[in-house]
């Protein structure tokens, strides 16, 4: 894989593989994705194989502007017009009833489609240099902790992904949030760092939150999802020395926790994350890779707070703790 820069000529190839139906991973403000062009059915199948991702997970269509949806999707209800005109470009994915440019690889066959205006601005400056759009989910192998640097998809992938734009570390750090808003309520399929409240204010109605085994397919809610090598275990703060002690005894444990260790220990390594819950989410990814580099026995993560700011946190490591035990 050929890390690119983010000058004009590097864009320019990047633009140019996409177009002739390669991989390129590009960063976006919330995790790298890895990027195929999506009226490429082709490409498409390319992004799943590389992935090793099960063909009806369907992924998300990058647009340049909110201006590119015709065609994308069939139908946009009033409440989506105002989130896209609120929040894109950022952080927001819309799932709508799909356009006729949309094929089926994209949606895995469902009738509604996943649809994102990215801010980063390396991803705006490809989107527009290439001229179409871009499906691309996030450049991890199924299932693996999504990257938030060029090295991480560089561990990730080899020759299947011609190349990655490095763009730097990513500055939300956590997956976009999903509302659909192909039904008849509004929905909150993934939260993100976009808060529900804010949304809610936006479309002047309340967001229902789907239920854990229900609604369109998607793989982020597969409840294993987001995980490292090593089992990850939530530990209640005021839990955490003694779990640690007792994990200790019968292998090597590696933390993360908003504060520095009590004591000092060769067979532990302690992760300080920040205690602000942006700066954790857009830490967080990179520290579990760290975390899990030298293989632990058990990855111990100090829980978090309750409370709107520290949703998206808590479902991606509730998501990774989860079905780890056995
Ligand atoms: O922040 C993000 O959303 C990143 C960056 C690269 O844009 N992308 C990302 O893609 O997280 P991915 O494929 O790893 O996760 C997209 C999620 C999956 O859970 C997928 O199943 C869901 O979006 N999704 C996509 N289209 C959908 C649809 N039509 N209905 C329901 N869920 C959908
Ligand atoms: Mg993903």
């Amino acid at each position: 894989m050929i890390r690119l820069g983010i000058d004009a000529s590097d864009l320019e190839r990047a633009a140019g593989w996409l177009r002739e139906g390669r991989l390129v991973a590009i960063p976006t403000e919330t995790v790298y994705g890895l990027a195929a062009d999506a009226a490429n059915p082709d490409a498409v199948r390319r992004v799943f194989a590389a992935k090793g991702r099960p063909a009806d997970h369907p992924v998300i269509v990058h647009l340049p502007d909110a201006g590119s949806l015709d065609g994308w999707a069939a139908d946009v209800p009033a409440a989506a017009r105002r989130l896209a005109a609120a929040f894109w470009p950022g952080p927001l994915t819309l799932i709508l009833k799909r356009g006729p440019r949309v094929d089926d690889v994209i949606t895995g066959g469902q009738s509604t489609v996943g649809l994102r205006v990215p801010a980063h601005p390396i991803a705006q400056a490809l989107l527009k240099r290439f001229g179409g759009a871009l499906a691309a989910p996030s450049a991890n192998r199924f299932g693996h902790v999504s990257p938030t640097t060029a090295a991480h998809v560089i561990d990730e992938f080899d020759d299947e992904v011609v190349a990655v734009l490095d763009g730097g570390a990513c500055d939300v750090g956590l997956e976009s949030t999903i509302v659909d808003l192909s039904g008849d309520a509004p929905r909150l399929l993934r939260p993100g760092m976009i808060a529900a409240a804010d949304l809610e204010e936006v479309i002047g109605m309340p967001l229902a939150e789907a239920p854990e085994n229900e609604g369109p397919r998607a793989s982020g809610r597969l409840p294993s999802h987001y995980a490292p090598e090593a089992p990850l275990r939530l530990v209640a703060p005021e839990a955490l020395d003694a779990t640690v002690a007792e994990a200790l005894e019968t292998g090597s444990v590696a933390v993360l926790a908003r504060r520095g260790p009590d004591a000092l220990h060769d067979q532990c390594r302690w992760f300080r994350i920040a205690d602000r819950a942006e700066d954790y989410a857009r830490e967080l990814y990179a520290t579990l890779r760290r975390a899990d580099a030298r293989g632990p026995a058990v990855i111990l993560v100090e829980a978090v707070p309750e409370g709107p700011d520290w949703q998206a946190i808590r479902d991606r490591l509730r998501r990774a703790a989860a079905d780890r035990d056995d």
